[in-house]
Formats: structure tokens, C-alpha cells, sequence
């Protein structure tokens, strides 16, 4: 996959506008910012002219879907969710040049002109369609807002677009019994107009730009995914929707229409480099010197790399992406993240947990970053990077280096005394190799390779100060002592501009030991970044151990919310049949009182309880030995059935019943009375 190509003149580098309906997790910072954020950061460090844009994508169903679960408005909704998802990204490092929105002003005008030329250049065409109308709510169904039985498994809730029952994809008018969400009513369909781009129209052009044009250089999931698209045959597309949120359709006859939400949102990038630069953002979209690459997560390949192209082409001075490292997804301890149950890790959440460890997420979910396969986060794994790696290594490494600086040259970069040996000039020589391969390996989106190669460069730094022994060498060579330091601090001099594409704050923290600037890369790695008598600062901890139970209590929180979920989904039984009131009548149900309990010898799951009825103490066994512990019932109040027939149990005579709750989860409740009853009270 590596490239020789000549240097573009700048890079207009994009990542995929999150929905502004809920905070984002590790999957997208994994996925997408992240690794984003890496190649900008090195770009920039390289001298390279790079705008990273980004923003939030505010239009949509899913949006509006909130909006009414929540009882807000649109605005409201991404309001919120737009300074959540702004923060946790500025929280994160994540360097964007500009976060905006698509709910903007500028976003509007774009999109609305975009749209507008194609029409009037005669790129859409036009077609009416039957869809669902909700004759109560006055408005077309998006799919989403039409549920119904689905006709592969039957599933009731099915949604206009799938069963997330049997993962099939369906059409709207497939559903049998389809009903709205917006009023619960049954649809009906309507006529409706809506405008369509032809994309079969570009389905030879697409092939020669994608399957000729860049089997080579994209990632074998995305170039995969196009190929398998363009050969299925490419369908018009319709790019408008009858819906009230979104930029008005911005022709006549349109009344009630928004762009689809799929062609606003990848304009956004325009729309925010406008936003931005308002006087050279064409510069950097339409200027053939310009590199355009887009990072996002592989559900959104077909938009970026097919749609949104078409677009750009069939408007006509667009430049195209040069290229579209989409990732593929995070899991997170064996399970699919999902917002709805859920299951994930949230980046505010994190940050409020782990205080100032940005970067030790920055550096697992790198380092374990989906780059070719689904891949899985575990604290567990967590955990081990931040101790056996973070700490271990590259902290250690640092740590050892300055803290000698200190105690043996009163923090004065020692000066190189004598010639340099055999194994400091290996050292050095290394050193100066690393920043091309690290730059090399991110140049080719190849960003876990090139966090391991940085780890290679802090383990030949640990490697040089094992075999040279500083500290005892201090006892009988001072001089030499001094070169050795020297080389080290070279290394980790280096580390300070190496180290920020990925671990911006530490870069940082460790820039302040030393009281150096983050360097050039082009410099980065030259043995002569700290001159001799240079002062350095106090050593500070860049990484800190992680403990076990710190995890657990992570872990513990993820099977919480799974219980939860379990408890949520459970189904509840169907009713019984009817039974008369004198049916009833015969129960007897009383309020007793534990006096005795105690575990029925030889069995796992019987205790034997006695029972103060107000009648009388009777025996009665009950099979709940697992779930409670004798003593622990003495005195407690309980419901009875005390006309239940006496039956032979374990050779106990039990006369009753207890009234216990069966959760979901299995765990079983007494059923108690809400306060202190005379025994003997009768329940109805
Ligand atoms: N909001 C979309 C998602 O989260 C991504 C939009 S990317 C853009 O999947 F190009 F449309 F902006
Ligand atoms: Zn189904």
C-alpha cells in the first residue's frame, strides 16, 4: 500500500461529522478521530499546510427520533449533544482546525447553492413515488417512523428500514401491519416527489477512479466494499426527503422538503472550511494541488467514497479524495458498543473517571486501533497497555534518564567527554532512523504500526541504559557517565516532537522537563537537539501504574448495565386465564411472621421455616435455600397461603405457602407487607 507520490501543496483532511444525538465513545475515537487527529498532528509537525474539519451532523432522523423521545425540540437536541461531542473531542487532543455545524448559517447557504446548481445543470432527475403518509400527523413517514411485523421472522417492532430482529434490510411497504410512530395509526400511502442523483450515470467513471484507479492504494476494506457496490449495478438515489428538519429543497414545488440528510452532512466539510477560511476555502477543494482525505468508519464507506464523489463530480471543480482510510469497528469486552444499550465506553464519562489519562486512552485505542479487522477493548487490556507499556517503557525510560541528569550532573545536560563508543554511536544512529519510518508508516494510514515503532524507540533508549548502567558506572567513570546521559537525553529529546502526533499531552509534559519546544520532525532525531549544559527541569510522572481494582470497578460497570439490559428485555409472561371471584375467595392469604429457619439437611435448595400465622406456628418449606440466608429471615414478615394443602417434603410436613417475586434475572423477593402487621391479617 505504501506510495511514492509527489508532495501535495496542502491537505484538507475531513472526519465524519458525528450525530449530534448522543455523546461519543471509544468506537469513534478509535475508528475515526483518532487516528485523524494523528496524521494531522504529523502533517502539521512536518510543515505541511493541513486544515482538519470537522463538525457536527445536526440534521436527520435520528435527530428529530430524540427530539420526540425526549420531548424537545431538534434544536434543543443538538444543541446539547453538539457541546458534549465538541468538548470531549477538545478533551481528547483532537486538533480540528474548525468544529462546526450543520445547523449553521454558512451550512445552510452551501448545501442550499450546492443542490442548486446541480438542478439548475440538469444533474437530478425527477420521480414521483407512493410512500407512507400519516393522515393524523399530516406528514410522509421517514422509514424510521414506521414500524410493523416483519415478513422474514415475524418480529412486531420491525422498523421501515429493518428488523433488528433478523438483521434483514427491508422497504417500508414490505411490513405487514404497518403502523406510525408519529400517532400509532395505520399509514397510507401518498404520492410524492422527490429528486434523484442518477448514480448509475457515473457507474463507468466510478469504476475507472475506483477499481482501476485505486486498488493499490486504499485499504483493502474500502477498496473491497466499493468494488462489491459498483458491481451490484448503482441505483439513482434520491437526495430529498419529506420531512421538517434538515435545509429546505431549494426549488419551487418543494414546499415541506429537506436534502437528505446524506447529502447535507458530507457538505458540511465545504460548508465548515468555508466557515473557517471564508476568503481561500476553495483553495482547498478545488485546487488540484490540494490533497482531500477522509477519515471515517467503515458503515460510512458508500457515502465517502461513492456518493458524496458523484456529487463532487457532477457539480464539476471539486477536487476528489485522494484517499479514504475507513476503520473498521471497535468492540468493547466481547460486545458490539451500542448506544441504545448502552454498552460502551463514553469519552465524558472516561475523562471524569480517569482525570488527565486523555492520553492513555489515546495511546490503547491506537495501539488496538480496527484497522484491517473488528477489534476488541478490554480494561483488562487497558490496563496491562498503561502498566507494561506506558509506564513500563516509554515513562520509565524518561524517568531513569532525567532523575540521573539530576542526581549526578545537578540537572546539566552533560557534555560528550572522549569519543563516542561503539554502542552510543549505534544508539544515535537508530535514533536518527526513527522519524522517516514513523513518518512514513502514518503517511500510509498505517497508525498502529507506527505507535509500535515509536515503543521501539523508547526500547532502544531502555535497552542502551540497561547495557551502559549509568548508575553504576557513576562510581568509576564520571566522564563517561556524563556521554552516556547525554546520549539518552538525545533520545528522549527526540521523544518530545515523536511522541506528539499520538500523545499530544505527555509530548507536552515531557517538552517542560526538559525545557525544550517540540521540535520539526524533519529535526526530530538529530543527536544534537539538548547542548551540553543545557538545564532541565524536575522529573515529573508522565504515567502512573494502574491498579486492579480500578478495572474491576470498570467491569463491574459494564455488567451492571448488561443486568440492567437483561432486565429491560425480559419478557414478560402472558396472562392466565380467567378465573371467578370465588376462585379467589378460596385462597386464604395471610400476613405471618418468621420465628425459626433453618437449611434442610441434605438438600441445596429447601429451608424449613417456622411461621407465626396468628393461628398457630406452623411448618412450612420453601425452596429458597439458594437465595436467602436463614438467620437473616428470622422476624421478617411474610405473605402465606395457608390453605395451600398440606404436602410431604423431605419427610417435613409443610402446611402453606410463602408469596415470593421472581426477577427477571431469576434472583427471587419476599413479598412483604409495607409495614409492621398484626400476624394472622388477612391479604386481598
Ligand atoms: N453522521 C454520520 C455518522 O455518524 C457521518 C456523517 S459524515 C458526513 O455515521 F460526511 F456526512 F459528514
Ligand atoms: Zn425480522
Amino acid at each position: 500500500m505504501s506510495s511514492i507520490q509527489s508532495e501535495p501543496q496542502r491537505y484538507t483532511v475531513t472526519a465524519a461529522l458525528p450525530y449530534a444525538n448522543g455523546p461519543v465513545h471509544i468506537g469513534h475515537l478509535a475508528g475515526v478521530y483518532l487516528p485523524a487527529d494523528i496524521y494531522v498532528r504529523y502533517l502539521r509537525s512536518a510543515g505541511r499546510d493541513v486544515k482538519f474539519i470537522c463538525g457536527s451532523d445536526e440534521h436527520g432522523v435520528p435527530i428529530t427520533i430524540r427530539a420526540q423521545k425526549e420531548g424537545v425540540t431538534p434544536q434543543q437536541v443538538v444543541d446539547k449533544y453538539h457541546a458534549i461531542i465538541r468538548d470531549s473531542f477538545a478533551d481528547f487532543g483532537v486538533s480540528f482546525d474548525i468544529y462546526s455545524r450543520t445547523s449553521s448559517q454558512t451550512h445552510s447557504e452551501v448545501a442550499s447553492g450546492f443542490f442548486k446548481k446541480l438542478y439548475e445543470d440538469g444533474k437530478f432527475i425527477e420521480q414521483t413515488s407512493q410512500q407512507y403518509y400519516d393522515e393524523k400527523a399530516e406528514q410522509f413517514l421517514a422509514d424510521r417512523y414506521i414500524v410493523g411485523t416483519c415478513p422474514n421472522c415475524g418480529n412486531e417492532n420491525a422498523y421501515g428500514d429493518q428488523c433488528e430482529k433478523c438483521g434483514s434490510s427491508l422497504s417500508p411497504t414490505e411490513l405487514i401491519s404497518p403502523r406510525s410512530m408519529l400517532s400509532g395509526n395505520q399509514p397510507v400511502l401518498r404520492e410524492t416527489k422527490h429528486w434523484y442523483l442518477p448514480l448509475d450515470q457515473y457507474e463507468p467513471w466510478l469504476r475507472e477512479w475506483i477499481v482501476e484507479g485505486h486498488k493499490s492504494d486504499w485499504k483493502a476494506n474500502v477498496y473491497g466494499q466499493c468494488k462489491s457496490w459498483i458491481d451490484q449495478g448503482l441505483q439513482p438515489r434520491a437526495v430529498t426527503r419529506d420531512l421538517d428538519w434538515g435545509v429546505p429543497v431549494p426549488v419551487e414545488g418543494a414546499e415541506g422538503k429537506v436534502l437528505y440528510v446524506w447529502f447535507d452532512a458530507p457538505i458540511g466539510y465545504i460548508s465548515a472550511t468555508k466557515d473557517l477560511l471564508p476568503d481561500t476555502w476553495e483553495t482547498y477543494w478545488k485546487d488540484s494541488g490540494s490533497k482531500l482525505v477522509h477519515f471515517i468508519g467503515k458503515d460510512n464507506i458508500v457515502f465517502h467514497c461513492i456518493i458524496f464523489p458523484a456529487m463532487l463530480k457532477a457539480h464539476g471543480d471539486y477536487i476528489l479524495p485522494d484517499n479514504v482510510p475507513a476503520n473498521e469497528f471497535l468492540n468493547l469486552e466481547g460486545d458490539k458498543i451500542s448506544t441504545s444499550r448502552n454498552w460502551a465506553v463514553w469519552l465524558h464519562e472516561y475523562l471524569q473517571e480517569f482525570p488527565g489519562k486523555a492520553d492513555v486512552l489515546r495511546y490503547v485505542l491506537c495501539a488496538n486501533a480496527p484497522e484491517n479487522k473488528d477489534n476488541d477493548f478490554t480494561w483488562k487490556d487497558f490496563q496491562a497497555r498503561n502498566n507494561n507499556e506506558l509506564v513500563a517503557n516509554l515513562g520509565n525510560f524518561v524517568n531513569r534518564a532525567v532523575v540521573l541528569t539530576h542526581k549526578f550532573f545537578a540537572g546539566n545536560v552533560p557534555a560528550i567527554s572522549g569519543d563516542l563508543q561503539a554502542i552510543d554511536l549505534e544508539a544515535l544512529a537508530q535514533l536518527a532512523e526513527f522519524p522517516q519510518r514513523i513518518g512514513e508508516l502514518i503517511e500510509n494510514y498505517r497508525f498502529r504500526d507506527a505507535l509500535n515503532e515509536l515503543m521501539n524507540l523508547t526500547r532502544v533508549g531502555n535497552k542502551y541504559l540497561a547495557e551502559t548502567e549509568p548508575w553504576k558506572l557513576i562510581k568509576t567513570d564520571e566522564a563517561r557517565t556524563g556521554t552516556v546521559l547525554h546520549v539518552a537525553l538525545q533520545i528522549a529529546a527526540g521523544l518530545v516532537t515523536l511522541m506528539e502526533p499520538f500523545l499530544p499531552a505527555s509530548a507536552a509534559t515531557l517538552g517542560e522537563m526538559l525545557h525544550l519546544e517540540k521540535g520539526t520532525w524533519q529535526t526530530a532525531g538529530r543527536p544534537n537537539a539538548l547542548a551540553a549544559g543545557h538545564p532541565i527541569g524536575a522529573a515529573a510522572l508522565l504515567f502512573d501504574k494502574i491498579e486492579d481494582a480500578t478495572v474491576e470497578a470498570q467491569v463491574q460497570k459494564l455488567l451492571d448495565t448488561k443486568k440492567a439490559n437483561e432486565l429491560a428485555n425480559a419478557v414478560v409472561e402472558p396472562a392466565k386465564e380467567d378465573i371467578s371471584f370465588d376462585e379467589f375467595g378460596r385462597m386464604d392469604l395471610r400476613v405471618g411472621t418468621v420465628v425459626a429457619a433453618e437449611k434442610v439437611a441434605k438438600t441445596k435448595k429447601l429451608l424449613k421455616l417456622t411461621v407465626d400465622t396468628g393461628l398457630d406456628q406452623r411448618t412450612i418449606v420453601s425452596g429458597i435455600a439458594e437465595h436467602f440466608i436463614p438467620e437473616a429471615l428470622v422476624g421478617q414478615q411474610v405473605l402465606v397461603l395457608l390453605n395451600l394443602a398440606p404436602r410431604e417434603i423431605k419427610g417435613i410436613q409443610s402446611q402453606g405457602m410463602l408469596l415470593l417475586a421472581e426477577n427477571a434475572d431469576g434472583s427471587l423477593l419476599l413479598m412483604q407487607p409495607g409495614q409492621h402487621v398484626r400476624p394472622g391479617s388477612h391479604v386481598a
